[in-house]
C-alpha cells in the first residue's frame, strides 16, 4: 500500500487508508477552522521558543513565522483550501506549511503534539472571546445606568408573585439588572483567569524530551501561568465547563429580562415600548407588533445551558490524558460564547431604546392596594404592634375591594374605622411618592437611593 493513501500525518504504521467515511465522522475542521488565527499565534510562539531552545535555527524560525503569516492571509482571503482528510485546523494549517517550505515546515510540530495545541488553541480563543463579551456586557451595563439615571422618579408598581406588592420606581428596578451583570463580569473575569493558562508543552501527554522553555512561550502568548503537569494540560476542559456556566447564569439573567420585556410591552401591561426595529410583524395579524429580540434571548437561553450539561456530560467519563472525546467540546463552546455574546450586544442596543410610559405605570402601581405595607408601618409609628397593625391594614384593604376604592381614596372618616389611629398625615404616607420616598436607605426604591446608586455603577464601570 502506498502512503500516498494514507494520512500523510501518520501514514508510517498503517497498511490501508481511512474508510471514507470514518474520515468525515473524525474530522473537525468543518468547525475548528475558527481557531486558525489562535493555532498561527501558538504555532509562532512555539517556533521561537524552539529557536532558543536551540532546535530550530534562525532562518527556519524566520521561514516558518513568515509563511504561518502567509497562511493566515490565505485563509482571510478565501483562497486557503480547507481539506477535510487533513482532520482539522493543526494538520491543515501544517500540510501547507509543508507545502509552502518543504522540509522546514515538517520541523514546526517537534516538542509538541496535537494535544497540548489544541488545548492551548481553545484557551487563546476563549480568552479573545471573554474580553469581547465583557464590551457588550460593559456597553449594556452603562445603559442600564443612563436609563436608570432618566427614571429615577418614575413609579410602577413592584410585584411579587407578579401580583401587585409595593410601588418601586422604575429606575430601581433597573438597577436590579445592573446588580445582576455585575456578578455575571465578576464571574466571567474570574473565569478568565483560569482560563489564562498555558497547556503548551505538555506535548502528547507526558511533556517532551526536547529542552523547551515554556516561560518563553508562556511570555508570548501573554498566559498568566504554565499549566502544572502535562497530563492536567492536555486532558481537561474545566476551564470551558466553567465559561459555560458564568455564561448559563448571564443568559438566565438576560431571559429573566427578557420574559419581563416581553410582558412589559403587553397590551395587558404596556409598561414600555420597544422601537420598531427590535420587533417584527405578523404576516397574517395586522395588528401584531412582537417582541422578538427579547423572546429569542430567552429563547436561546437553552442552547447555553444545553452547552454546559453537554461539557460536564463530555468530561466525566475520561480517564487521562487527552481522548478523542474531547474534540467535542468545540460546537458547544463556541455556540454558547456566540449566543452570550449576540445576546449581550441585542440588548446593549434595545435597552436605551426603552420607551417607559410613565402614566400608564403610575396608574398600575396606584390600583392593587400597593401602599398597604405604608399603612401599616403609619400605625406602627403610632405605637402599635406590626401584627396588629397589619390585622387593620388587612380589614381596610378589605373594605377597599368590596367599596371599589384605593386606600388613598378613602375619606379620614373611612379610614379611622379601622384604628382611631388614623390621623389626616396618613395621606401624605398612602401617596406612591411618600411610599417610594419612605424607602430611603442603600439598596433601597427612593429616586435619590437610584441616584446614589446611578453613582456607584459609574464609578464601577470607570474602574474596569
Ligand atoms: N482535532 C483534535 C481535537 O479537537 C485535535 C487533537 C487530536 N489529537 C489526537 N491525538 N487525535 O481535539
Amino acid at each position: 500500500m502506498s502512503s500516498e493513501k494514507t494520512n500523510q500525518s501518520w501514514g508510517g504504521r498503517f497498511s490501508e487508508p481511512v474508510d471514507a467515511f470514518v474520515a468525515r465522522f473524525t474530522a473537525s475542521v468543518d468547525f475548528d477552522k475558527r481557531l486558525y488565527r489562535h493555532d498561527i499565534l501558538g504555532s509562532q510562539a512555539h517556533a521561537r521558543m524552539l529557536t532558543q531552545a536551540g532546535v530550530l535555527s534562525e532562518a527556519e524560525r524566520d521561514a516558518i513565522v513568515a509563511g504561518l503569516d502567509e497562511i493566515r492571509s490565505e485563509i482571510e482571503a478565501g483562497t486557503f483550501e480547507w481539506r477535510v482528510d487533513l482532520e482539522d485546523v493543526h494538520m491543515n494549517i501544517e500540510a501547507r506549511l509543508t507545502e509552502r517550505l518543504g522540509v522546514v515546515g515538517k520541523k514546526l510540530h517537534t516538542g509538541r503534539s496535537r494535544n497540548d495545541q489544541v488545548a492551548t488553541d481553545i484557551r487563546l480563543w476563549l480568552r479573545d472571546e471573554i474580553d469581547a463579551i465583557l464590551v457588550e456586557l460593559n456597553r449594556l451595563q452603562a445603559g442600564l445606568l443612563q436609563l436608570a439615571e432618566t427614571e429615577a422618579d418614575t413609579i410602577m408598581p413592584g410585584f411579587t408573585h407578579l401580583q401587585t406588592a409595593q410601588p418601586v420606581t422604575f429606575g430601581h428596578h433597573l438597577l436590579a439588572w445592573f446588580e445582576m451583570l455585575s456578578r455575571d463580569h465578576e464571574r466571567l473575569v474570574d473565569c478568565r483567569k483560569r482560563v489564562n493558562r498555558m497547556p503548551l508543552g505538555s506535548a502528547a501527554l507526558a511533556g517532551t524530551t526536547y529542552p523547551i522553555q515554556r516561560q518563553v512561550t508562556c511570555e508570548l502568548l501573554g498566559f498568566e501561568a504554565i499549566g502544572g503537569n502535562s497530563l492536567d494540560g492536555v486532558s481537561d476542559r474545566d476551564f470551558a465547563i466553567e465559561f459555560c456556566a458564568a455564561a448559563s447564569l448571564a443568559m438566565m439573567h438576560l431571559s429573566r429580562f427578557s420574559e419581563e420585556l416581553v410582558l412589559w410591552t403587553s397590551a395587558q401591561f404596556q409598561f414600555i415600548d420597544l422601537p420598531d426595529r427590535f420587533c417584527t410583524g405578523s404576516s397574517i395579524m395586522p395588528q401584531k407588533k412582537n417582541p422578538d429580540v427579547p423572546e429569542l434571548v430567552r429563547g436561546k437561553t437553552g442552547r447555553v445551558f444545553g452547552a454546559l450539561t453537554g461539557l460536564l456530560t463530555l468530561m466525566k467519563g475520561q480517564p487521562l490524558a487527552y481522548n478523542k472525546d474531547n474534540q467535542e467540546d468545540k460546537e458547544p463552546l463556541f455556540d454558547a460564547a456566540d449566543t452570550l455574546r449576540d445576546s449581550l450586544r441585542a440588548f446593549a442596543d434595545m435597552v436605551p431604546a426603552i420607551k417607559p410610559k410613565r402614566e400608564i405605570m403610575r396608574e398600575a402601581a396606584r390600583r392593587g392596594f400597593s401602599t398597604a405595607t405604608d399603612l401599616a408601618d403609619y400605625l406602627v409609628r403610632k405605637g402599635l404592634p406590626f401584627r396588629d397593625c397589619h390585622e387593620i391594614v388587612g380589614h381596610a384593604v378589605k373594605y377597599g375591594v368590596d367599596t371599589g376604592k384605593d386606600l388613598a381614596e378613602m375619606s379620614l372618616d373611612e379610614l379611622r374605622r379601622f384604628s382611631d389611629q388614623i390621623e389626616q398625615d396618613v395621606f401624605a404616607v398612602l401617596t406612591l411618592e411618600g411610599s417610594v420616598n419612605a424607602r430611603d436607605h442603600i439598596g433601597g426604591t427612593a429616586p435619590a437611593q437610584v441616584r446614589a446608586a446611578v453613582k456607584r455603577g459609574r464609578e464601577l464601570l470607570a474602574k474596569r
